[in-house]
């Protein structure tokens, strides 16, 4: 099993073959020409992102922009490309071989102009089988990046009720928003564990769109800290390492 847990196509697989969590996980398929195509028509905006990735590495975002054009945005760079198969192709001169999957991208509200997304970390102490959410974060992609991973994009990070106040959907209840997370990402956690019995730790990287609906992007095993320990109130930070040391 032990290479599965980096492995985001099983892990995709895991939560959207639960019935109660598969209305929250992103539609994806496996990266082909087909896929890349239907998922597209589909949604209008994807993301190409790496089976194997981590740190916002290789993420790739295609929009439709009529009349045949695609606009495809990697790292700070965006350029338009005409045609659909051009557009394919050069998305696979850029990767390779590698395994890639294409996601249903969802449209994230912003700060600051912005998109932004969270990290949920989901904890169980040593003989426990009760799952509680210890940490909880807003990552705000840095300008002109789409992925908000804290590194990559030099992005900023704020707590959650600031942060949705401070949003384009400050219009929705923090409170209402957040039990509803917390619920999906306990969920998420429960069904997780069923596949990595003994595992303690999950961090979910989750979205929202512009109504509240949540769109649960990847779920991470070995979540950094970091992100908590970079935020002014450390009480998150502390209650993430008390759960790790039992
Ligand atoms: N389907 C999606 N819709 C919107 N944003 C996405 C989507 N997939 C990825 N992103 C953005 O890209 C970032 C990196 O993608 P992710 O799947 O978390 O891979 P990684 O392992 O590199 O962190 C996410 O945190 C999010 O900001
Ligand atoms: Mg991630």
């Amino acid at each position: 099993m032990g290479s599965n847990t980096r492995n985001k196509w099983y892990k995709y697989l895991i939560l959207r073959r639960h019935a109660s969590l598969k209305r929250y996980v992103l539609k994806t398929r496996l990266l082909t020409r087909h896929n890349f195509s239907k998922l597209l028509s589909k949604y209008t905006h994807v993301i190409v992102k790496p089976v194997w990735g981590s740190r916002g590495r290789g993420v790739i975002q295609v929009s439709w922009k009529g009349n045949h054009k695609y606009a495809v945005r990697y790292e700070n760079r965006k350029i338009i490309i005409r045609g659909r198969t051009n557009t394919y192709r050069y998305i696979r001169r850029k990767i390779g071989y590698a395994s890639y999957m294409v996601q249903r991208r969802i449209t994230r509200p912003t700060i600051n102009k912005r998109p932004f997304d969270m990290r949920v970390i989901i904890q169980r102490r040593m003989y426990s089988s009760e799952w509680v959410v210890t940490g909880k974060v807003i990552k705000v992609a840095g300008k002109g990046y789409i992925v908000s991973n804290h590194t990559r994009s030099k992005g900023t990070l704020h707590r959650f009720k600031s942060g949705i106040r401070r949003s384009s959907v400050r219009h929705l209840s923090a409170s209402a928003l957040e039990s509803h997370i917390d619920r999906v990402s306990i969920r998420s956690a429960k069904r997780l564990s069923a596949f990595f019995p003994g595992h303690r730790i999950y961090g979910l990287d989750v979205g929202i769109n512009r109504k509240g609906r949540i769109g649960i992007i990847e779920a991470n095993l070995y979540p950094a800290s970091s992100h908590f320990l970079k935020l002014k109130d450390r009480k998150m930070y502390y209650r993430i390492m008390d759960y790790k040391n039992g």
